[in-house]
This record gives structure tokens, C-alpha cells and sequence, in this order.
């Protein structure tokens, strides 16, 4: 039998978790997955191909029909779909908007679900996510919960949006114009649509240590959680 180590760690949008993820993983030498990027992918491509959400039959189809195949580069797992390697136009706001309604249908899950779990055949992970120690990893060795106030997460993506250089001109406008009260909007109503979908809603996973990143730095949260996992 193939044995292998999983550290999931869940969270609200901005909560630190894909740095510390990433970091955590460099540390114990894991691959770094990052869930959030697949349903990212999906709605991008979905946009893109003016799929409407609304028709069931339609979204099946294209879930269906899609192509994706995954790789490790610099230690992170990282998606192909249709051939091409999507860049930061996943993250557009486009694509923050509609991503939480993605996320809810049952068939995008599954799919994702099914993607994730074949990735054990890349080694040990470090997985993040919304439901990563709830549903698909439940039985992992080592699960954690990112938080952060909401004020607190606003800030850091707002910082992280202006930061980013998008492949596409519409995306860099709007990250650029920005304004932060916007982004904590935009943060709350995918927390809201994240936490009450009925369907692998965001909450704590059973025997996962809880670790509130709001005064802490990056650097201190991945340490906690590699001394953790390693002093077990
Ligand atoms: O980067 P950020 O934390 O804002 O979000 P993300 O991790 O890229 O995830 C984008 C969206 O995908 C989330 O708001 C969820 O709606 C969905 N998601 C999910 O449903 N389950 C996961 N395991 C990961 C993400």
C-alpha cells in the first residue's frame, strides 16, 4: 500500500493560507497544492467559453469536456487545462466574482474533488482549501485552520491585488482602482456563500488546530505549524 503524508490547512479567503501553505511545504519538504486555484481555473475557462452557469445540462458538458492534466514545478502542483498553463488571470476580479458560485455546483466539486485526490500520487502534500480536512482528505494526519479579522484579510488582499501584474488589461485596470471597501465586500460575500452552501461548506475540521494568523506574520504561522506537525 502507497503511504503517504497530507497537512491540510482551510480558511477564509485572505487568511494567509497560501503563503503559509507554500511555505510549510518548502519547510517539510511536501508539495504544495493549492485547492482554490482548480475552482479558480474552472470559472476562468468557463467565462471564457460564455458557458451559462445556469444551464445545468450545459455547465455538465463543459465539466465534462474538460481537459486538465497537472504537474510539480518548484515543489507546487500546477494545472494544464486544454493545453495551457492559465496565469494570473485567475485571480482577476472577474474571476473572484464568480468563482464562489462555481464552487457551490455539486459536478465542479466532484470534479475537483476527483483532481485533488489523485494528486497523492506526487508525494507527501500540503493541501489548502475550503474543505480539504473536511471532505477531501478527511482522514489526514495533520489538519489546520487559517483565520484572520475580516479588516485584517481585506487589507492584505487589497495589498496583494495592487501588487499583482495581470497578463490581461480589463483585469490590471480594475485591480489597480481598486478600493478597499470593495475588496472587503467582495471578501464577506464569498465568505458568506463559502460558509452556508450546503455542499462542503468552509468550517473547522474535526481534530484541526486552529490557528488565528490576524497578529501574526506569515513566517510565525508557518512556523507553528511545522513545529507542530514535526513534535507530533
Ligand atoms: O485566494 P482566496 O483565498 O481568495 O481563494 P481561493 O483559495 O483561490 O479559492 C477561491 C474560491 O474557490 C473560494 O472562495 C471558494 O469558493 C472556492 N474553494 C472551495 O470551494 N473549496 C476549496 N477547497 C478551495 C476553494
Amino acid at each position: 500500500m502507497e503511504c503517504f503524508h497530507i497537512t491540510t490547512i482551510d480558511g477564509p479567503s485572505a487568511s494567509g493560507k497560501s503563503t503559509v501553505a507554500r511555505r510549510v511545504a518548502q519547510d517539510m519538504g511536501y508539495i504544495y497544492v493549492d485547492s482554490g486555484a482548480l475552482y479558480r481555473v474552472i470559472t476562468w475557462k468557463a467565462l471564457e467559453m460564455c458557458v451559462d452557469i445556469n444551464d445545468a445540462g450545459a455547465l455538465s458538458q463543459f465539466v465534462e469536456n474538460i481537459k486538465a492534466d497537472f504537474f510539480v514545478k518548484c515543489e507546487a502542483v500546477c494545472c494544464r487545462i486544454d493545453g495551457v498553463v492559465p496565469g494570473n488571470e485567475i485571480r482577476s476580479q472577474h474571476v473572484n466574482e464568480a468563482v464562489s458560485q462555481m464552487a457551490v455546483l455539486p459536478v465542479v466539486r466532484e470534479k475537483v474533488v476527483g483532481w485533488l485526490r489523485s494528486m497523492t500520487k506526487f508525494g507527501n502534500l500540503v493541501v489548502e482549501g475550503r474543505d480539504i480536512g473536511t471532505v477531501v482528505f478527511p482522514a489526514a494526519e495533520n489538519k489546520f485552520y487559517l483565520d484572520a479579522d475580516l479588516k485584517v484579510r481585506a487589507k492584505r488582499r487589497h495589498a496583494e491585488l495592487h501588487d499583482m501584474v495581470l497578463d490581461r488589461d480589463d483585469g490590471s485596470e480594475q485591480c489597480s482602482n481598486l478600493k478597499l471597501v470593495d475588496v472587503e465586500g467582495s471578501l464577506e460575500r464569498r465568505d458568506t456563500i463559502d460558509a452556508t452552501r450546503q455542499n462542503a461548506p468552509l468550517k473547522v475540521a474535526q481534530g484541526a488546530v486552529i490557528v488565528d494568523t490576524t497578529e501574526m506574520t506569515i513566517e510565525d504561522a508557518a512556523r507553528f505549524i511545522v513545529s507542530h506537525v514535526m513534535g507530533k
